[in-house]
């Protein structure tokens, strides 16, 4: 019998070599990590289009695990009160760095204190914060508190570029996918939710064959992993361009409860 969504995603977490699900080594990943995250993440201007609009007549929103602001900041520009809560203090240094508007506040804490700190804002975000937390139900729980009308969590399912899709492939070990699992927890939690898929374009420049071959790690002989990722690549002098699009899956759960599915704990 496969295990509920809930046991399966800790699972997941828990499988980390990195051990990241122990607090401070993710907070040790993010204190290194913290300089180069924008350079290192793509854009994601279709998402924060859409929801740009979804947040239209919202007076508020809090987005937990915000980091750097690569969401929050732009989203800032149609919503009058915007907080960014986050454990990791260079993170949300960075963002701090990026001069916000003053609409803009920041809380330095994590998501399990959050509501000791902040206020149910009228929408709530969590964009791949979730990742390294054993206890998908509680951290749910938390968002929905701080949420009064709906919250949006922001997943993948870790296939994003066509490499590491391949990789996994080829070790045959597929681990579940966790916009996957958000979807099936959902769905046990018995609350209202919608999906959106949207599209977004990552590109690499890479400056020769060995910088590509160092960053797909693929278990192949070099004419193999040109053969396999061709639909990509495009030459560019001595290097390449590595282009692909991704999807990243935006769910939208309704905070308000409904008389007839009950209060929903
Ligand atoms: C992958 S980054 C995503 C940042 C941002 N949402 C984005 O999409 O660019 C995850 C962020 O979540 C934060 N985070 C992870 N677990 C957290 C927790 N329990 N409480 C508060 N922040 C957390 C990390 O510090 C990090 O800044």
């Amino acid at each position: 019998m496969t295990a509920d969504p809930f046991t399966r995603w800790r699972d997941l977490v828990l499988s980390a070599r990195s051990r990241r699900y122990e607090a401070g080594r993710d907070l040790a990943f993010w204190q290194t990590k913290a300089a180069d995250y924008d350079d290192s993440q793509p854009a994601l201007p279709n998402t924060v289009r859409w929801l740009s609009q979804q947040l239209r007549g919202a007076q508020s929103l809090l987005e937990v695990g915000a980091g750097t602001g690569r969401l929050l900041l732009p989203l800032a520009e149609g919503v009058p009160h915007v907080t960014a809560l986050d454990y990791s203090p260079e993170m949300l240094a960075r963002l701090q760095a990026k001069a916000p508007p003053p609409n803009v506040k920041t809380v330095c804490c994590p998501l399990q204190d959050a509501p000791a700190h902040v206020p149910p804002h009228d929408a709530a975000l969590s964009a791949w914060s979730l990742a390294y937390q054993p206890d998908l139900r509680s951290a749910l729980n938390t968002i929905r508190q701080l949420s009064r009308e709906r919250f949006y969590l922001l997943e993948d399912d870790g296939i994003g570029s066509p490499h590491v899709q391949l990789r996994r492939s080829l070790a045959g070990n597929p681990k579940p996918g966790r916009a996957t699992l958000l979807r099936e927890a959902l769905r046990a939690l018995s609350w209202e939710y919608g999906v959106q898929h949207i599209t977004e374009q990552r590109e690499l420049i890479l400056p020769n064959t060995p910088a590509l071959l160092a960053l797909t790690r693929l278990p192949l002989l070099e004419n193999e992993v040109l053969d396999a990722l061709e639909p990509y690549l495009t030459r560019q002098g001595a290097g390449w361009r590595y282009r692909w699009t991704f999807e990243v899956t935006v769910l939208t759960v309704s905070a308000l409860i409904r008389a007839d599915l009950g209060a929903v704990q």
